[in-house]
């Protein structure tokens, strides 16, 4: 078996690595690279050193906000987030769900408040694994996570 499974290295932008299997596909959707210009790597299902199967993205020249990187870390949690700068990796980060998730996810509770005022944000604290929202005090997993 070949060691180097990988695309080529990118010049500059992010490469968002150990994704479990499979999950690529919601980090592109959630951060509009199905509509954007620009020019994205895709690896699925490859080998890895770390866990058994991943999936990465290699996205060339874009910018992400903190936000975007939150949102990241709500569908794949051990994440790795490389920029990259002229072709030298120049920040690794883990990336957290923070304590404080604001306007990312919907509260499951369909009779919450966040449901019927179509305006309003929505407001969770997250800590150990649970999200509590802050309107009607409904405690949920990372599980059951769905997306604004
Ligand atoms: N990478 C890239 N373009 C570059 C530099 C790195 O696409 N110019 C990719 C590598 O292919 C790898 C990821 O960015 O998938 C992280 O690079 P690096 O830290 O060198 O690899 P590892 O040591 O394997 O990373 P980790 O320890 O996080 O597994
Ligand atoms: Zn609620």
């Amino acid at each position: 078996m070949t060691k180097n499974h990988t695309v080529q290295k990118i010049k500059q932008g992010y490469v968002i690595d150990h994704l479990p299997a499979g999950k690529s596909r919601f980090i592109l959707r959630l951060l509009d690279l199905y509509k954007s210009n620009y020019e994205v790597y895709t690896g699925r299902n490859v080998p890895s050193k770390k866990i058994e199967r991943k999936d990465f993205l290699k996205i060339v020249g874009a910018e992400f906000s903190n936000v975007d990187f939150n949102r990241i870390a709500l569908i794949a949690p051990n994440a790795t987030v490389n920029r990259i700068e002229n072709f030298e990796v120049a920040e690794k980060r883990r990336i957290t769900i923070p304590r404080l998730v604001e306007n990312i996810i919907t509260c499951p509770n369909l009779n919450c408040i966040t449901h019927v005022e179509p305006f309003m944000k929505t407001v969770f604290t997250y800590n150990d694994n649970t999200f509590i929202c802050r309107f009607c005090e409904h405690r949920f997993g990372t599980d059951e996570v769905t997306f604004l």
